[in-house]
């Protein structure tokens, strides 16, 4: 049987390989995960809406690939959104759905300002993608009472640094869960997600 971009993706791989596989994986990627109910950019979308105070201050959409959570955050009613990947294929899908106010290409040591209240992840973190170092990066450049919605998929959560990491920020005071859901991340495939909801002290 042929291997597809999906049984391919959890394997934890270095920057230049995870840019590869979604550079190859861009054209095809939107076609393969739909196929298999992805239904977490929805969730987060859901998710943050509950909570933003404000949907139309500037939102930063981290590791937004094609677009699919730009899509759905702006049919959550968010107005000011922009994306920001790694990969610049995959950032070419997303041009062409004119939802996002900018687009550009990063580095992981690529400086993402404090200019966003509010941040989205998702699916972004964990093996196969982002390291959870990336969460870090997130919450220290979000602003005091800035809201990040992201989502730990089931390999995301059965690593326990990832969950460890999202605790350290939450004993300490430093950041507060507001939301965490358990539901449905590709059915087509039986794996599930965690959405989380955060807000920075
Ligand atoms: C599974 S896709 C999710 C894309 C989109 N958020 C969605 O829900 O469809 C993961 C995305 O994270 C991007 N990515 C991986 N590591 C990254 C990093 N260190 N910085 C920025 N983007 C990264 C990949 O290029 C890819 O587009």
């Amino acid at each position: 049987m042929t291997e597809t971009f999906l049984d391919k993706a959890y394997t934890a791989r270095d920057t230049d390989s995870t840019r590869q596989l979604y550079d190859d994986w861009s054209a095809s990627y939107e076609v393969e995960i739909g196929e298999n109910g992805y239904a977490t950019p929805k969730r987060c979308a859901e998710a943050l809406a509950e909570f933003a105070p404000d949907k139309s201050l500037p939102l930063l959409d981290f590791g937004c690939g094609t677009g699919l959570a730009g899509l759905a955050l702006r049919n959550a009613g968010f107005e000011t959104i922009d994306g920001v990947d790694l990969s610049s294929e995959m950032i070419n899908q997303a041009k062409s759905k004119n939802i996002y106010r900018t687009l550009t290409q990063i580095e992981p040591d690529t400086d993402i300002g404090e200019n966003h209240m509010l941040m989205s992840a998702v699916g972004v973190i964990g093996a196969g993608a982002a390291p959870i170092s990336t969460l870090d990066k997130l919450l220290h450049a979000l602003p005091s009472k800035g809201l990040l919605v992201f989502s730990f998929n089931d390999h995301a959560l059965a690593e326990s640094e990832n969950i460890g990491r999202l605790n350290e920020w939450l004993d300490c005071g430093a950041a507060v869960l507001l939301f965490s859901e358990y539901g449905d991340h590709l059915p087509g495939q039986g794996i599930n997600s965690t959405v989380y909801v955060v807000e920075k002290a």
